[in-house]
């Protein structure tokens, strides 16, 4: 019986975008040539992630398992998408020779493959993404996404109510020479706020605060996306995304 492959059906997979294509796989793999891998392809011999696929210019990723007669062509890496609330003082780093990283507070055995979606400086605590899935945090880190990450902002001097308007209009910043992006800045008390950026630029929620001659003294990262940390989810903890949350991103 041939199987259709359904869209992500039978596995964790989340990015089937292009990529290598099936039939040069396979030739790859017998050091054949195309026409034979095509051949292979379409005499039921090959699966993906476990169902046959006959369509030799299938996207392959190196998320999928590829079989030909039985025998592994691709094992498959594990896609990773995880969430940690980041604790103030833990660096978001793979790797650091002094402090704390993100990657330490996760207890998992193919944490070394991540990479991070979106930093947070040191002293700033709240959501961080990994995933070593570079498509999927592609989706979240381009600017052109434009994907909206909500902070929550204490600062040292009361919070004018002009400041709202400056944040809307936008600021330049001379080092990277752009014009932030409209934010949208909720005035929650007197010193504190709820800010809503829709990019991430060096330190950005500090230099814009800086420019309406406040200084941010507590910052934390409640969302990005429809992704949000829970009022039980302390710092230090970490879990995986779910699909919802995945495709949220798509
Ligand atoms: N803006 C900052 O200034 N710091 C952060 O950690 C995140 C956004």
């Amino acid at each position: 019986m041939i199987l259709r492959r359904a869209p992500f059906a039978g596995s964790a997979v989340s990015s089937i975008l292009s990529g290598l294509k099936l039939d040069r796989l396979i030739a790859k793999h017998r050091s054949a040539g195309r026409s034979a891998a095509h051949r292979m392809i379409a005499a039921s011999r090959v699966r993906l992630d476990g169902v046959i696929v006959r369509d030799s210019k299938t996207d392959v990723d190196r998320f999928m398992s590829v079989e030909l007669d039985g025998e592994t062509v691709q094992q498959g890496t594990r896609a990773l998408h995880i969430m940690v609330n980041k604790p103030v003082g833990v660096l978001s780093a793979t790797a650091d020779a002094v402090h704390r990283t993100v990657i330490d507070l996760i207890d998992h055995p193919d944490k070394a493959t991540l990479h991070i979606a979106g930093r947070l400086d040191r002293g700033t605590s709240g959501l961080v993404l990994l995933t070593n899935d570079g498509r999927w945090s592609k989706r979240i880190t381009d600017p052109g996404a434009k994907v909206p990450k909500v902070y929550q902002v204490e600062t040292s001097e009361p919070i004018s109510p002009d400041a709202v308007g400056h944040f809307l209009r936008g600021f330049h910043f001379q080092t990277e020479n752009i014009h932030t992006l409209p934010a949208q800045l909720e005035i929650t008390g007197e010193r504190s706020a709820r800010l809503t950026l829709h990019e991430g630029r060096y330190h950005q929620v500090k230099r814009m605060f800086h420019r309406v001659g406040n200084r941010v003294v507590m910052l934390h990262r409640e969302s990005i996306g429809c992704i949000t940390l829970a009022a039980d989810f302390t710092p230090g903890q970490w879990r995986d995304l779910s699909q919802a949350e995945l495709d949220s991103f798509r």
